[in-house]
């Protein structure tokens, strides 16, 4: 067996050029790593911060080959790339998280049916492939359903909701197909924990974060999360397990909805650094993003010590934008912006995390208060 630990001086492919993999350029950089971006567009977030590029598109066999050639090992910040394209990375260099993790997570039919097998509960839900199974699925599910593409959906994209009968009269008679219903889970709160797995078994968890999401996509992650200490044990036990079942080698958000009744349901699964976790790089000493390449290069995984409180809040195109000035004047706010030329509506720009004395993070915490009115000075002088 080849020995799965990499020394500085190595290379990391990163499957995707855009903010995840540029802040885990910047965190393979720091630990001596050159970071090597596989992207179809060479102005890319990461391309700023990276090693080198090899510019193709995620599905070009020539361009896969390419990229492979360049790395050591091979780790993803974009899901997408096509089974066939996964077995050829695979013939070549290690890949962690694996291609079968990959496949798993970018297809919600796929994923569901892993962690039901698993014995991980969900919401409930139906296969949807066409207009007669869309009808069986309403009648079962109650009307009470969120449609959702079963690949490629992101940021609460491909996604139709319905709350009753009415809407489902109003559906598109042709709906991207295929897809999932999934019954509405009313919950009490959403949340995720970012868990590392390293090549040895070995795993640490991240405190449990809570996230809040505007129009489909997040807005805001709070860490801790404001749960009771026995529900933030479970869901960490929760990711465990989940880790330790898909055998996962390298970094996966698992999002979880706390619902009225108290139980968790996890939503999705995500093998990569995920947005919910940016809050680390201010209040951890290891965050996500070198978490991520400790685990993939098979260097010792700390346990992610949280020496601060923390708010992330994403900063969208275009309104967002004009934030930015507040919070560089802000004692306490770190900014962190993507690169991106053209603030577009909806896309991410960038994120900013507040950080508070350990302990300190009140409790609701909503966007009215995020930025300026809880400056971290007047929290620590209470
Ligand atoms: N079954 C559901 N019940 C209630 N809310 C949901 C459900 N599915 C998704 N949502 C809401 O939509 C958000 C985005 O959905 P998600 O499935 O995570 O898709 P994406 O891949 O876009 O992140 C979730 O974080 C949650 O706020
Ligand atoms: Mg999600």
């Amino acid at each position: 067996m080849t020995d799965p630990v990499l020394r500085p001086g190595s290379t990391v492919g990163i499957v995707g050029g855009g903010q995840l993999g540029r802040m885990s350029a910047v965190a393979a950089a720091r630990l001596g790593f050159h970071a090597h971006i596989l992207t179809p567009q060479a102005d890319c977030p990461a391309a700023e911060v990276a090693h080198s590029l090899t510019v193709g598109a995620y599905d070009d066999d020539e361009a896969l080959r390419r990229f492979a050639d360049c790395v050591d090992v091979i780790t993803f910040e974009f899901e997408n790339v096509s089974a066939a394209g996964l077995k050829t990375l695979e013939s070549l260099k290690p890949v962690r998280p694996s291609g079968s993790i990959l496949a798993v997570s970018q297809d919600r039919i796929a994923e569901k049916s892993r962690l039901d097998a698993m014995g991980v509960a969900i919401a409930p839900w139906r296969n949807v492939a066409s207009p007669a199974d869309l009808a069986m699925a309403l009648e079962a599910l109650d009307y009470r359903c969120i449609l959702k593409t079963t690949r490629f959906g992101y940021d609460g994209k491909g996604q139709f909701r319905v709350s009753a009968r009415e809407d489902a009269a109003a559906l598109e008679a042709d709906l991207p197909y295929p897809m999932v219903a999934e019954g509405i889970v009313d919950f009490e709160r959403e949340v995720s924990v970012m868990i590392a797995r390293g090549v040895h078994g070995d795993v640490q968890c991240f405190d449990v974060t809570e996230n809040q999401h505007r129009d489909g996509i997040l807005d805001i992650s709070l860490a801790p999360a404001h749960i009771m200490p026995e529900l933030a044990d479970h869901a960490r036990q929760l990711a465990v397990s989940i880790a330790e079942g898909l055998d996962m080698v390298g970094l996966m958000g698992v999002e979880m909805f706390v619902a009225a009744d108290g139980r968790l349901l996890v939503n999705e699964i995500a093998p990569r650094p995920h947005n919910s976790g940016h809050w680390t790089m201010n209040a951890c000493l290891v965050d996500q993003f070198e978490m991520h390449i400790r685990a993939v290069v098979g260097l010792p995984l700390l346990p992610p010590i949280r020496h601060s409180d923390a708010v992330m809040k994403n900063l969208i195109g275009p309104q967002d934008m004009a934030l930015c000035d507040t919070i560089l004047k802000t004692p306490g706010q770190a900014l962190h912006l993507y690169g991106k030329a053209d603030a577009r509506p909806g896309r991410k720009m960038g994120h900013v995390n507040m950080i508070f004395p350990k302990g300190a993070l009140p409790g609701p915490f909503g966007l009215a208060d995020a930025l300026g009115v809880l400056a971290p000075a007047s929290l620590s002088s209470k």
